[in-house]
């Protein structure tokens, strides 16, 4: 106690009493970086340019630039009003309907392994959530070198996620800045050398944030290659369906993987393609090599759920269910995750064509050859704070852009000033 807090103290009755706060418990505490994304956004609020665009943020925006909850959610949503449903708590696993659901729009629903019993699928909060308990879990169990191997660049999560779960985190070469697309060559010669038996993560589709996915072909060689060096695949999806348009060819790497004979991991996030951002409703699965296996997994992983969270959150998973389970709007959502899709493929056409029209020498042939919701367009971080400052676009320092920010009102002026910074 200091000097100043005991000459503070007050005799009443005869008993000392302290009327002064105790001194801090966290001056020793320093300020942590802001969040690199989010540190963006707040940049751009406080931009007065009427012009200024935000291509930092993750989250898909429609033609006027609005956030766009979609008409098949309402739907779902009016639907579970209806039915006057009770608030209880979920188990710890989750919703088992939409862990059936979930993994089913994963592997398909011809998938061998469901229909079998072999996967092992709890409900996650949201992607992040579903990662997280998968590096819980394998941080608690995995029986090689509990190292895991990420794409260079990955999402900036993905190394906290796997860090703080206690596993060493370590990359294969992925993204070739000199093409802006993926560098193959370098990946099977890096992924040749992992240490056999280590954990190696993929993203499923849409690879954030080069926009960079390998070929089908690519994608075979791939799983031979891991087979041959016995690597564990985790496949983090969290863009099914955003990336073509399309569920069955979004998931066709996971797929193939499975007929192939990889016992994976795999996170699932609706945030993205149901525009469940906030509702925070996701999956992770392990495919297990028989049913004794996978009751032993799954109750090992509700051990480690329970003290993080106990029990994941009802109304996004409720959505989910309705969505996924009723034929109507599960049409209907095939729909919207297309309309989503195509939104972003047309503005990445725009963009390219804006900047020939500009009349840029470069080769801008990644904007459309990328896909998904980013765009890594190669700007450097020069350039970047360039045009941040001179146009007030903003974007993160990596020269990603959200594709989704982009649109027929603000994709000309996008074009100019890109192509001012690049000349
Ligand atoms: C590659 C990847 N994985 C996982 C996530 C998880 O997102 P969420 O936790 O919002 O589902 C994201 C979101 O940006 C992502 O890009």
């Amino acid at each position: 106690m200091s000097m100043r807090s005991l000459s503070l103290i007050n005799y009443k009755n005869g008993i000392s009493v302290i009327n002064q706060r105790a001194s801090s418990w966290w001056s020793h505490v320093a300020m942590g970086p802001p969040d690199a994304i989010l540190g963006v956004t707040e940049a751009f609020k406080r931009d007065t340019n009427p012009k200024k665009i935000n291509l930092g943020v993750g989250a898909y925006r429609d033609d006027n630039g609005k956030p766009y909850v979609l008409p098949s959610i309402l739907k779902a949503e009016e639907n579970l009003r209806a039915r006057n449903l009770d608030k209880e708590y979920l188990p710890i696993s989750g919703s088992a309907d939409f862990c059936k659901l979930s993994i089913q729009l994963a592997l398909g629903d011809d998938s061998e392994q469901v229909a079998n019993g072999l996967n092992v699928t709890t409900q996650g909060i949201s992607g992040t959530g579903s990662l997280r308990i998968g590096a819980a879990f394998l941080n608690a169990f995995f029986p090689g070198p509990k190292t895991v191997y990420l794409p260079t660049p990955s999402w900036g999560n993905h190394t906290p996620i796997f860090k703080h779960s206690g596993l060493d985190v370590k990359s294969y070469t992925f993204f070739d800045p000199k093409t802006c697309g993926f560098n193959f060559e370098g990946a099977l010669s890096d992924i040749n050398k992992i240490p056999e038996r280590s954990i190696i993560l993929l993203h499923a589709c849409a690879h954030n944030p080069t926009g960079v996915d390998p070929n089908f072909e690519q994608w075979k060689e791939l799983s031979q290659l891991i087979k041959k060096r016995n690597l564990f695949p985790f496949f983090d999806m969290a863009y099914q369906g955003f990336a073509s348009g399309d569920i069955s060819t979004d998931a066709q790497a996971v797929r193939y993987f499975v007929k192939e004979g990889h016992n994976i991991a795999l996170a699932q996030s609706y945030a993205k393609n149901m525009g469940l951002y906030g509702e925070r409703a996701g999956a992770f699965s392990i495919i297990a090599a028989n049913k004794d296996e996978a009751a032993k997994v799954m109750s090992q992983i509700k051990i480690l759920i329970r003290p993080m969270y106990s029990n994941p959150p009802l109304h996004g998973a409720r959505i989910v269910s309705e969505v996924l389970g009723n034929k109507t709007i599960r049409a209907q959502w095939l729909t919207e995750v297309k309309g989503m899709a195509d939104r972003i493929i047309s503005v990445r056409t725009k963009l390219r064509e804006n900047l020939t029209k500009e009349g840029s020498s470069l080769d801008w042939s990644h904007i459309t050859d990328q896909i998904g919701m980013f765009c890594f367009t190669g700007m450097k971080p020069d350039q970047v704070e360039r045009i941040t400052k001179d146009f007030s676009v903003f974007l993160t320092k990596d020269g990603r852009i959200s594709m989704a920010g982009v649109t027929s009102k603000n994709v000309e002026y996008l074009a100019h000033a890109m192509h001012q910074v690049t000349k």
